[in-house]
């Protein structure tokens, strides 16, 4: 028998504190102008660069940021550390990744009317997990109460969430479980270099959660999951070497490559063409017209990013109600990204109404799920 797979309801958790761009782009400034005068005679030498200065004006034009949520912000702004500080908890205490995930999962389940207990999986898929073991999905299906089922942690980093949904709907039609719930928390201020000048203002943390569950446990709310689509196409321009074996070559330990780094510009011109096509082939194969789509949920990276690749697939020049912008307020977010989109930004769907997620990164990876409104 087919079991059909319902996105039934999506949560958000948000921290309560933000940084602008002025704020961030002063620590920065101050820092660099510090380092500068420090180093003045081996620069004068040409023996070291100067540090180059950043520009809030800058920061918005180039991506559509604004503002940015984080977990911890003096330390981030204090020019002598320029990295959150989350104290280190002991094992007694629920981690700082799964809290959040909780968070934005009890959102979604209130949303959906459900109780934890009436889900049977947790999948935690996010970019950067906190720990080797045990899975944080296992530690949110234990802070949640739930006494059945399983969990497991998956990253296929700022493509988590929809990868995360295809193997949801996967376990609801193969009758692997009846109700998966798909938490995103995504620390990146952990994995983000406050200074280098090139992407210190890209990231933001926060927590989205999506219950996903057999058609019949829902009485009419949700939105069908016509299909997903993943791809994945390897590439150097968007890279994070940190990892368990980096003990293992000490020389390599402090070097910026076990933070994020990327090569902005090729990844936006490599990604753009390869996301607007894979959402025409997934219409193409579902039998569906891309003018049929009232909304494009996509990945938050950038809003130029993201008008080109909606103008592609519409057919013409989009505005906010087509392709909805948080990351002017959230800035990229990794894998929530589409997900907050989606939460914000669906109240007007009627039934029958057709949008799509799409989420894309490092890999390359690219995720498209197609949602009709029930
Ligand atoms: C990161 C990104 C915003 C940078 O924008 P860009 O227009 O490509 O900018 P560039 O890096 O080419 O830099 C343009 C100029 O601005 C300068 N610049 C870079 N950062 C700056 C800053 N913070 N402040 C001021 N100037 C800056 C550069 O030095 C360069 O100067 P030059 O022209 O004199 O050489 C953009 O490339 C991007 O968002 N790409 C997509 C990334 C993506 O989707 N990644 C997925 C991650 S999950």
């Amino acid at each position: 028998m087919q079991h059909n797979a319902v996105l039934s309801a999506t949560g958000l958790w948000t921290p309560s504190q933000s940084i602008s761009n002025e704020e961030l782009v002063h620590s920065y400034n101050t820092w660099a102008n510090q380092w500068n005068a420090e180093h003045a005679a081996a620069i004068e030498k040409g023996e070291v660069e100067a540090k180059p200065l950043s520009s809030a004006a800058f920061i918005e034009k180039a991506s559509g940021i604004k503002s940015r949520y984080v977990v911890s912000k003096d330390p981030i702004l204090d020019p002598a550390i320029m990295a959150p500080r989350i104290p280190e908890r002991p094992n007694e205490e629920i981690s700082i990744l799964a809290e959040i995930a909780v968070g934005a999962a009890k959102d979604a389940l209130q949303n959906a009317g459900r109780d934890a207990n009436d889900v049977d999986a947790v999948l935690v898929a996010c970019s950067n997990l906190q720990r080797g073991y045990p899975a944080i999905s296992v530690e949110v299906q234990d802070a949640l109460g739930i006494d059945h089922g399983f969990g497991y942690d998956m990253n296929v980093a700022c493509s988590s969430a929809t990868f995360g949904l295809a193997t949801a709907q996967s376990m609801i039609v193969s009758g692997q479980a009846k109700s998966v719930l798909v938490c995103n928390p995504e620390i990146c201020s952990g994995h983000l270099n406050f200074r280098d000048r090139d992407s210190h203002f890209i990231f933001g943390d926060v927590a989205t959660a999506i219950l996903v569950e057999e058609e019949s446990r829902v009485n009419g709310a949700g939105y069908d999951i016509l299909g997903t689509k993943l791809k994945t196409q390897f590439s150097n321009n968007i890279r994070n070497n940190f990892g368990f074996l980096n003990r293992a070559a000490p020389e390599g330990i402090g070097k910026d490559d076990k933070l994020f780094v990327q090569e902005g510009r090729k990844v936006f011109r490599e990604v753009v063409p390869l996301v607007a096509s894979m959402i025409a082939e997934h219409m193409a194969e579902l039998e569906l017209e891309p003018s049929q789509l009232k909304r494009l949920w996509l990945h938050q990276a950038n809003l130029s990013m993201n008008q080109l690749i909606a103008k592609r697939v519409m057919g013409h020049e989009v505005s906010e109600e087509d392709a909805p912008v948080i990351l002017d307020e959230y800035a990229n977010t990794s894998s929530a990204g589409s997900i907050i989109a989606f939460h914000k930004h669906h109240d007007d769907f009627t039934s029958g109404d057709l949008g799509l997620i799409c989420s894309f990164g490092a890999g390359y990876s690219a995720g498209t799920v197609v949602l009709k409104k029930r």
